[in-house]
């Protein structure tokens, strides 16, 4: 085997998953398993069927055809707003998805009508997170009424919303009853209640957890929160009680250096201005993975809390190890719980090593 290496251990990730599977089910939620941020990799796709998720959701079709080759009986839902370019795709990979733009889901029931097939959609709302979504209300509801009634292709299963992505915002108790106010009008619309309110990411699964998840959202888009504990800690809470993804790195130089370089200071590798702290000298490993395996260091969570990543470039990550009550040597292995972009780094690369556990 060699490093550096991702261990995952699917026993762990398999309770984890089923632990908030249950946790959702008693409050009437059910969990649409996210696979995008693992890369769809199969032998995690793999555990999340094992865990009872019934449905398998990603921005990427390819991991949607990927997880129905598995189990053809699993549900697949792209949670990207599609590319009026891959609506012919989109049919063939995806049970469900979710849509924000009348002209795509125009194509959809006409790609539908040409194949002899129908397709579940979900309408996106927008909250004030301001990424995809619908904002204004008459518009929506021209847009339900026109599903329901003209677009005889597709089902329309319900609404959802997307929060905590590029307006950071917070889903709230009172962001879900905005949700569900919506659902109620788009129900009295259409004429029938729908099925499936879609309240949202990880980020939304505290309220679940605490019991505070208002009656009515009836589902929630999963993601990193099924593989790490990497909330924020304005949320206090933990979705995990054990990590079940570790990062392994092997130390390739192990001195000691002065903490402030030593020239005249430009830009770094990636054309960053930085500003250096001046500790004296400091022992430092450098560990042998970097920036194209794992994106951000700064999103690297040593296990050994008493060392600290101070840089990194595509190869090298750099650690300050001074402090540490551990003796460490050339060749010693350092390991790292990952945050969302680490995660999503090391399973989508090929330099990544993947041992199952
Ligand atoms: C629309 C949508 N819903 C849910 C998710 C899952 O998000 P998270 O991994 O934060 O749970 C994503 C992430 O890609 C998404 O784009």
């Amino acid at each position: 085997m060699s490093y550096p290496k991702l261990v995952i251990d699917r026993q762990t990730m398999r309770d984890n998953i089923k632990n908030i599977i249950d946790t959702c089910e008693k409050s009437g939620v059910e969990v649409v398993a996210v696979v995008k941020g693992v890369n769809g990799l199969p032998g995690i796709m793999e555990v999340v069927m094992e865990a009872g998720a019934k449905t398998i959701a990603s921005s990427r079709l390819s991991q949607l055809r990927k997880a129905k080759e598995m189990n053809p009986h699993i549900k697949t839902y792209a949670l990207r707003i599609p590319m009026l370019s891959e609506i012919e795709e989109l049919v063939e990979s995806a049970d469900i998805s979710l849509n924000s733009e009348l002209e795509v889901l125009e194509k959809i029931d006409a790609v539908c009508k040409a194949k002899g097939i129908t397709h579940d959609v979900i309408i996106m709302c927008e909250l004030g997170d301001l990424r995809e979504g619908i904002y204004d209300q008459k518009e929506l509801l021209e847009v339900v009424k026109e599903v329901e009634e003209d677009l005889t292709s597709l089902n329309l299963l319900g609404i959802g919303t997307n929060l905590g992505c590029y307006g950071s915002i917070m889903p709230t108790v009172e962001k879900m009853n905005e949700l569900i106010a919506l659902a109620d009008l788009v129900s009295e619309t259409i004429g029938r209640k729908i099925e499936v309110v879609s309240g949202g990411a990880s980020t939304s699964y505290p309220l679940v957890g605490r019991g505070e998840t208002p009656e009515g959202i009836t589902q929630l888009r999963i993601g990193d929160g099924l593989y790490i504990n990497d909330l924020d800690e304005c949320f206090n809470f933990e979705t995990l009680e054990k990590e079940a993804l570790t990062l392994q790195a092997e130390i390739v130089e192990l001195r000691d250096k002065p903490s402030h370089p030593i020239g005249e200071i430009a830009v770094n590798a990636f054309g960053d201005k930085v500003e250096y702290e001046d500790k004296g000298i400091r022992k430092r490993a450098l560990i042998a993975v970097g920036k194209q395996d794992i994106g951000d260091y700064g999103h690297l969570r040593p296990l050994d809390e008493k060392i600290d990543v101070i840089g990194g470039s595509s190869d090298h990550t750099i650690i300050d190890v001074t402090d540490s009550d551990r003796e460490y040597k050339l060749g010693d292995i350092m390991e790292f719980h990952l945050m969302y972009e680490t995660m999503l780094m090391t399973t989508q690369s090929e330099y990544v090593e993947k041992e199952y556990i």
